[in-house]
């Protein structure tokens, strides 16, 4: 059998808008082995029941299990806001558990703690109200502003980013007065990398962004050496989604910076 160390890090999202944080976690970390599971049949999670999202983090979490994986990193703030605390129940001794909302609550914590912060996400993220309470939970003043945006990540994984349509749609969104004389930005969604540049054009750079991509990585970097878990392999990765579309296939490439081969893994036979 082999040692924990050498066990892969599995990372779930509702599709491929994960890739962005997979990628982040490969750069920091390129000697881990990674384990992507892309819920593509039941993409969005943005617009479904927590319920719903619940039962579709857990049948991915066999499949992660199975695996082997020694750490779960749930990419997809709709799953980690929905699924997080009874994924870490299920999962219990087996792997650790992370989501990608918890450093990102840290660093607005330590960098913005009285300041109002504006924060765009699904449906999914924004109802649960789950940056406000880890807030409140951490007693901070912050005054967080937050707002629904659930054409961003369809309109992002049609390849709808830096061109008209885009910018029209973000213009709107941007525009609500819930979002108006803000500091600070959070991207509350695994998608919005994507348009970051978009986003900053559209304040003149003015106000600071924030995105968990890099953030999440350095968490799991943090808790690997913690841990004596650091692999020394050459960084194998397998790419499962549940299921398997063209576009799926050509979009990831945008998510991922590089060429990857989704593979077809069916969450129910
Ligand atoms: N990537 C997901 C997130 O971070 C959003 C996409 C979806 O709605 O499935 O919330």
């Amino acid at each position: 059998m082999k040692s924990i160390a050498h066990c892969p890090i599995g990372i779930f999202d509702s599709g491929i808008g994960g890739l962005t944080v997979a990628h982040a976690v490969a750069e920091k970390l390129p000697y881990e082995d990674i384990v992507y599971f892309g819920d593509t049949a039941h993409l969005p999670y943005g617009d479904k029941s927590t319920a719903a999202i619940q039962a579709y983090a857990i049948k991915i979490c066999d499949v992660l299990l199975k695996h082997q994986c020694k750490l779960i990193l749930i990419a997809c703030n709709s799953a980690s806001a929905a699924a997080y605390d009874l994924v870490k129940e299920y999962v219990g001794k087996k792997a650790h558990v992370m989501n990608v909302i918890d450093p990102v609550v840290d660093y607005l914590l330590a960098n913005y703690a009285d300041k109002k912060i504006g924060l765009i996400g699904t449906k999914q993220t924004v109802y649960s109200g789950i940056y406000k309470k880890k807030l409140d939970e951490r007693h901070s003043a912050i005054e967080l502003h937050a707002l629904a945006t659930p054409l961003l990540a369809p309109m992002i994984e049609e390849g709808f980013f830096n061109n008209k349509i885009s910018e029209q749609v973000i213009h709107e969104y941007l525009s609500d007065p819930v979002l108006q004389n803000i500091d600070v930005l959070v991207l509350g969604c695994t998608h919005y990398p994507l348009i970051k540049d978009q986003i900053a054009r559209f304040y003149n750079k003015k106000i600071d962004m924030v995105d968990a991509t890099e953030l999440v990585a350095r968490v799991v970097d943090a808790y690997l050496a913690g841990h004596e878990l650091y692999n020394n392999g050459v960084g194998n990765k397998k790419f499962f989604v549940s299921d398997l579309t063209r576009s799926f296939q050509e979009a990831t490439r945008l998510f991922f910076m590089e060429e990857v081969k989704l593979e077809y893994y069916p969450l129910w036979e």
